[in-house]
């Protein structure tokens, strides 16, 4: 399997209820992992596991987690090593934001975008990693934004949450190589998930999305199954000699050098 056979190998990932996380579950699954999806919507993650454990056979666990939450976060890993015994790949998707112009923004918003975006990732990687670093192995991979790497009218809030996972993100893969743990980090373009279709709800954003194809080389938005199979490979064998590494997959929406 080129390197990508994840048979026997234990993946959580957050955020794995709908939109990118859901597709990323559905990919690891396909590749051979069992996977554990930590996720505030209970419902939708059970019946994602739900599918996926049809379509796949693979053990399919939930895990009710709020990554804003440390507390909730060491719950969940306990959980999900009970169940498991160990976990071989973190991917931390659970994301979330509004589009408004910065001074529109207020305090409250500020800090749920920062909470869920960066503060959650340093949760699951500060309740994680210890379990790697005695295991000498573990893959981390990140997803942040394109915003993140050019900026975004209206996410100024959620940009810098972003970019901080990526700087986040570097400074774990330099101070963990020597653990075996790499921690890559992938960045969506605008992609069709329940999340954008929730932003589209607002006027200002709608006017934003609606244009953003037109600047896309390759013409269309983003589909999660789009994002999946790049996480799935930085987390492979495949991979092995790569870490610290930021890639957008945007259809050539921006081209970072
Ligand atoms: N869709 C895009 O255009 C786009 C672009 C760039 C980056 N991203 C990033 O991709 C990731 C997935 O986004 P999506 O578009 O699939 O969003 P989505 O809202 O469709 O899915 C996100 C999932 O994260 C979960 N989540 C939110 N807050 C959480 C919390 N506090 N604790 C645990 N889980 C939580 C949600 O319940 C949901 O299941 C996010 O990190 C997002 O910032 C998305």
């Amino acid at each position: 399997m080129n390197g990508q056979d994840f048979t026997g190998k234990v993946a959580l990932v957050t955020g794995g209820a709908r939109g990118i996380g859901r597709a990323i579950v559905r990919a690891f699954a396909e590749a051979g992992a069992d996977v554990a999806i930590a996720d505030i919507r209970q419902e939708e993650a059970e019946m994602t596991a739900r599918e996926i454990r049809a379509a796949t056979g693979r053990v399919l666990l939930v895990v009710p987690m709020d990554v804003t939450s440390l507390d909730s976060v060491r719950r969940g890993c306990a959980q999900v090593l009970e169940q498991f015994g160990k976990i071989d790949v973190l991917v931390n998707n659970a994301g979330w934001d509004r589009i408004v112009p910065f001074l529109q923004t207020t305090p409250e918003l500020w800090e749920k975008v920062i909470a869920i975006n960066y503060r959650g990732v340093i949760h699951t990687c500060y309740a994680v990693l210890p379990h790697m670093v005695t295991r000498k192995q573990g893959n981390i991979v990140n997803i942040s934004s394109d915003a993140a790497r050019v900026g975004s009218l209206g996410e100024a809030i959620y940009a810098g949450a972003k970019a901080a996972v990526i700087a986040f993100s570097k400074t774990l893969a330099r101070e963990h190589a020597r653990d075996q743990i790499r921690v890559n980090v992938v960045c969506p373009g605008p992609t069709e998930t329940p999340l954008v279709e929730e932003m589209q709800q607002e006027e200002f954003a709608r006017k934003i999305l609606g244009t953003m194809v037109g600047y896309i080389p390759l013409k269309r938005l983003g589909q999660p199954e789009d994002v999946a199979p790049i996480v799935i490979f930085l987390a492979s064998e495949a991979a092995r000699y790569i870490t610290g590494q930021v890639i957008s997959v945007s259809g050539g929406l921006t081209m970072v050098g």
